[in-house]
C-alpha cells in the first residue's frame, strides 16, 4: 500500500454544531473536497460526530451515567441513522470531486464499551485500501459483547487508527487554531500553544475544557488526552483549524501553518 494520511474532519466545521436539526455545512464540504484532492496519497478520513451524533446522542441521554439501559437501546436506531445520513453526504460530495473513497461505520465493525475500542475489524478496511480506495469511518453508537451501547468518539477512532495503521501523517482539524492555554471560546486572552510536549501536556490537560456546542464525548480535553497516546517518532501529530481555507491542503503537502503540534512523550 502506498503511504496512508489519517485526517479527522471535525464535526464543527463539516456540521453546524450549535443549529438543530443537523445539517451539513455544504460550504465547507466542498471546499475540503477540493483541498483533499491535492495530495495523491491514500487517506483514512474520520468524522466527528458533529450536530448529526451528539445531538441524537444527547437525546438519549449518552453523556449521562444514570440513564437506563432501555433508554440508551432506544436512541441507536436514531444515532446511527443520523451518522449515516452525515457520512454519505460527506462521501458523495468527496466522490463527485473524484475521491474514490467508501464508508465503513463502526457499527458493523467495532466491539465497543464504555466508548473505549475493544477490537475494532481492521482487514475490512486494509482490503478496501489494497483496492486503492480511501476510507471513511466516523464517530459513531457502537455495542460491547453484551449488547450493551455507548458512543465511541472520531477522537477515540483516530487515536485507535493511527495506533494500529501504519501512518506518518495524522491531521486532526477543527474550529480552532489548535490547543490554547484556555478555552477560546471563554477567554479572549487564551494564547496558543504551538507544541505539546512532556514539559507542558499535563498543564494543558487541565486548561483544556468541554465544547462550545452539544458535544457527549469531551471536547478538547477528551480529544487532547487521545492525541497524546498517538504522538511518536515516526508520526507527525497535528491539531489545525480546518474552517480557515488552505490550512488542510498546505499540510498535506508539508507545509507550515498555524496549528498546535503534538510532540510523542
Ligand atoms: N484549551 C482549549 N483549546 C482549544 N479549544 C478548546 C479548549 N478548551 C475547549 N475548547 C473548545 O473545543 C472546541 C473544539 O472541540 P469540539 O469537540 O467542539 O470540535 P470537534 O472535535 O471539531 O467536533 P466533533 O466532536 O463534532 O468532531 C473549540 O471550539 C473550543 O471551544
Ligand atoms: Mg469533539
Amino acid at each position: 500500500m502506498k503511504e496512508l494520511v489519517i485526517i479527522k474532519l471535525g464535526g464543527s466545521v463539516i456540521t453546524r454544531k450549535k443549529q438543530s436539526p443537523p445539517t451539513t455545512d455544504r460550504r465547507n464540504l466542498s471546499r475540503i473536497a477540493k483541498e483533499l484532492q491535492q495530495d495523491l496519497r491514500q487517506k483514512l478520513i474520520v468524522l466527528g460526530g458533529g450536530a448529526h451524533g451528539h445531538q441524537a446522542a444527547h437525546a438519549y441521554g449518552y453523556g449521562d451515567p444514570a440513564t437506563p439501559l432501555p433508554r440508551l437501546l432506544e436512541g441507536v436506531p436514531r444515532i446511527r441513522h443520523s451518522m449515516s445520513v452525515l457520512a454519505l453526504e460527506v462521501e458523495e460530495e468527496f466522490n463527485r470531486h473524484g475521491a474514490r473513497v467508501v464508508v465503513v461505520p463502526p457499527f458493523t465493525q467495532a466491539v465497543v464499551r464504555d466508548g473505549k475500542v475493544l477490537d475494532f475489524s481492521l482487514t475490512t478496511i486494509q482490503r478496501i485500501f489494497q483496492a486503492g480506495f480511501s476510507v471513511i469511518t466516523h464517530g459513531d453508537v457502537c455495542l460491547d459483547e453484551d449488547g450493551v451501547p455507548s458512543i465511541l468518539s472520531g477522537d477515540t477512532l483516530i487515536a485507535y487508527m493511527a495506533r494500529n495503521l501504519e501512518c506518518r501523517q495524522v491531521l486532526i482539524g477543527t474550529d480552532v487554531d489548535g490547543i490554547y492555554d484556555s478555552n477560546p471560546e471563554s477567554n479572549r486572552d487564551a494564547k496558543l500553544i504551538p507544541v505539546v510536549n512532556a514539559a507542558n501536556a499535563s498543564e494543558l490537560l487541565a486548561g483544556a475544557g468541554p465544547s462550545a456546542g452539544t458535544d457527549v464525548t469531551g471536547g478538547m480535553s477528551k480529544k487532547l488526552s487521545e492525541v497524546l497516546e498517538i504522538a511518536h517518532k515516526h508520526t507527525e501529530v497535528i491539531i489545525f483549524n480546518l474552517s480557515v481555507p488552505d490550512r488542510l491542503a498546505r499540510l498535506l503537502q508539508g507545509e507550515q501553518v498555524v496549528c498546535t503540534r503534538i510532540l510523542g512523550q
